[in-house]
């Protein structure tokens, strides 16, 4: 009896050990399949990276990756999101790349006391009131990098641009983060259907308003589809193209080819920002998966790392939400972006750069970093997050 007692006394003594040597659980969502497979599968490259880079572990602890694919389908991410919390207990939910897609599952995930971490997706309806204790948004508010081009456009004096997005929560907040410091004339603003592959239709609109540029936000494959018949329709040359930096990234470019040179976009992040954790990153990329990074790759790659600098500083818990919250807040750890910390809200802060799609030595299209647009930039809404009072 007493040898009984002492085992469960070391064994409860050992228990929080013992948990932190189970691996951590992080259930990933994200688009693997379908037209727009490539951005899911950078994202997960990315992230993989980033534990291969932190010694095959996270903050010291091994890393159960459950994998699901939402086929951009916000019912099926549910229900993915619903196995991962209820059954496979997971620590974090992250990989999400949609905002409708996030909308469907942050709430669920959160009540139940899960992390959501987000690598994409960067809903403005999370960045304000609705803000959360819990979720963290390490690419960037959806508005933000469409604001940085809006002031690049009105700066350069363009007064009559139309505008285009698909009709779901993340297309209405790149337009009117654009239109927040844009001040010209909006020749039009046409919202297309999310995953729509032919616009055959709105090019004849477009043509007949003649506007003198276009600002676009359509990723992914449908992204792939819009620059080529942009070309196809000989509207290239009359009304240059321009955009946030991840609808005419390196999930586009190989596919389109000669049709994306010329358009400027606003990013966070180019595989020439000269810093040694980006020149790190982009070459170990470039050699294990034989193609360039995107920014996809680039916030897996800091989500990874994100989650090693939080994970390190408590132990591998994730137990205490308010310690383990504290520690991502301080997001300490060098993001291949360079500046980078977050807000009040959870949302970056960080500096937009304006790139052109040139053609590199091997006539391969590829990005330049042209100069900073605006340093330490914050989304609109963070004024609205009560963060301190949840
Ligand atoms: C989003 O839905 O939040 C979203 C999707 C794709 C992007 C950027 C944002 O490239």
């Amino acid at each position: 009896m007493k040898q009984l007692v002492t085992t469960i006394a070391v064994a409860l003594a050992l228990a929080p050990a013992l948990s932190n040597a189970e691996p951590v659980k992080i259930g990933f969502i994200s688009t693997l399949s379908g037209p727009s497979a490539l951005l899911g599968q950078d994202i997960l490259d990315g992230f993989n990276l980033a534990v291969e880079h932190s010694g095959g572990s996270l903050g010291g602890r091994e890393v159960d990756l459950i994998t699901g694919d939402d086929q951009l389908k916000p019912d099926v991410a549910r229900q993915l999101a619903d196995r991962m919390v209820l059954r496979d207990k997971v620590d974090i939910v992250t990989g999400i790349i949609w905002s409708n897609v996030m909308l469907a599952i942050a709430k669920p995930v959160l009540d139940s006391g899960t992390f959501v971490i987000s690598p994409n997706a960067g809903p403005s309806q999370y960045a304000g009131v609705q803000c959360h204790p819990q979720y963290f948004a390490v690419g960037f508010q959806n508005d933000v990098p469409n604001e940085a081009m809006g002031m690049y456009m009105q700066d350069e004096g363009y007064d009559n641009v139309y505008l285009m997005a698909p009709n779901y929560p993340a297309g209405r907040d790149m337009l009117n983060g654009f239109k927040r410091y844009y001040k010209g004339k909006v020749s039009d603003e046409v919202y297309t259907q999310l995953g729509q592959l032919d616009y055959a239709a709105e090019l004849a609109q477009l043509r007949a308003k003649k506007p003198n540029a276009l600002y676009y936000f359509i990723s992914g494959g449908p992204g792939i589809n819009f620059v080529k018949q942009y070309a196809q329709a000989g509207l290239k040359d009359s009304v240059p193209l321009f955009a946030p930096g991840f609808s005419i990234d390196q999930t586009i470019l190989p596919a389109v080819g000669d049709a994306g040179v010329g358009a400027m976009a606003a990013s966070f992040w180019s595989a020439d920002l000269d810093n040694d954790v980006n020149k790190k990153f982009v070459a170990d990329f470039e050699a294990k998966f034989k193609r360039s990074p995107s920014p996809y790759a680039a916030q897996g790659y800091d989500t990874g790392m994100l989650i090693n600098s939080a994970l390190a500083k408590t132990n591998g818990d994730t137990s205490d939400k308010k310690a383990f919250q504290a520690a991502l807040e301080q997001a300490d750890f060098d993001s291949v972006r360079g500046n980078f910390k977050f807000n009040t809200n959870h949302y970056p802060i960080q500096d937009y750069y304006l790139v052109e799609v040139v053609k590199d030595a091997d006539g391969k299209a590829t990005w330049k970093t042209i100069k900073t647009i605006v340093q330490g930039h914050a989304d609109s809404y963070a004024a609205d997050c009560k963060m301190a009072s949840k």
